[in-house]
């Protein structure tokens, strides 16, 4: 097994988002497709332990963006290394709310979609939600940001509750947000383009 062949696979970068009882969610995932056309269906794949999950299935509806190949690098730091149950991701951040009141980001993006949730499938460490798509929008004709462009203009890297984690086995390892530098020296000055910690908390692979 060739565990580098799975990165043959495309992905774009998302975020889902949704509301309950007050609280907002929302997180960065890779693992939306249009799965039907009519009716129209998404599917997403959500960790178990993510606190987005928890909230799409009380709410039972959440929204969806497509982030642009421009969209900040910060948003996909705050939406993809933080948890919603102790960070308040809207507070900081311009964002409007669907037709079912989801909160989600309006810079960056390119294109929205608002679903119910209409299935659910456990795969393990994540659930698979299937969404009938109720409303969606064309933001921007600009192009969406691949999964690809993400790791390889960007520099990003991906946490462990992403289905497309993998296990690097040289380099050095940010022990706040999981954050890789595939590299055989660190520089003593070296500052962690995802969460801006310092050298000393990078652990040698
Ligand atoms: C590029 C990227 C792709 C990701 N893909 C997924 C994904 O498909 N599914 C998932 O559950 N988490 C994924 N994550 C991880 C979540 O965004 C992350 O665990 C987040 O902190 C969860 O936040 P929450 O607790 O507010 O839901 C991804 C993160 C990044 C940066």
């Amino acid at each position: 097994m060739d565990s580098k062949a799975l990165r043959k696979i495309s992905y774009g970068v998302f975020i889902v988002s949704a509301a309950a009882n007050e609280h907002k969610a929302g997180c960065v995932i890779n693992t939306l497709e249009q799965v039907t056309s009519s009716p129209m269906k998404l599917s997403i794949a959500l960790n178990k332990n993510n606190d987005t999950l928890r909230v799409i299935k009380e709410a039972g509806t959440f929204s969806a963006v497509v982030l642009k190949e421009e969209v900040e690098l910060e948003l996909i730091k705050l939406f993809g290394f933080f948890s919603s149950r102790d960070t308040n991701k809207f507070e900081t951040i311009p964002y409007q709310q669907d037709k079912y009141n989801n909160p989600y980001p309006v810079e960056g993006i390119v294109a929205q979609f608002s679903c119910k949730l209409c299935d659910t499938l456990d795969v393990g460490s994540h659930i698979i939600c299937i969404g009938e798509v109720t409303d969606a929008n064309l933001i921007s004709d600009d192009p969406p940001l691949t999964y690809a462009d993400y790791h390889l203009k960007k520099g990003g890297s991906t946490p462990k509750n992403a289905p497309s984690y993998q296990e690097a086995t040289m380099g050095y390892q940010c022990t706040v947000c999981g954050y890789i530098e595939e590299s055989e020296n660190l520089p003593d000055d070296f500052i962690c383009p995802v969460c801006g910690k310092d050298a000393s908390y990078f652990r040698k692979l």
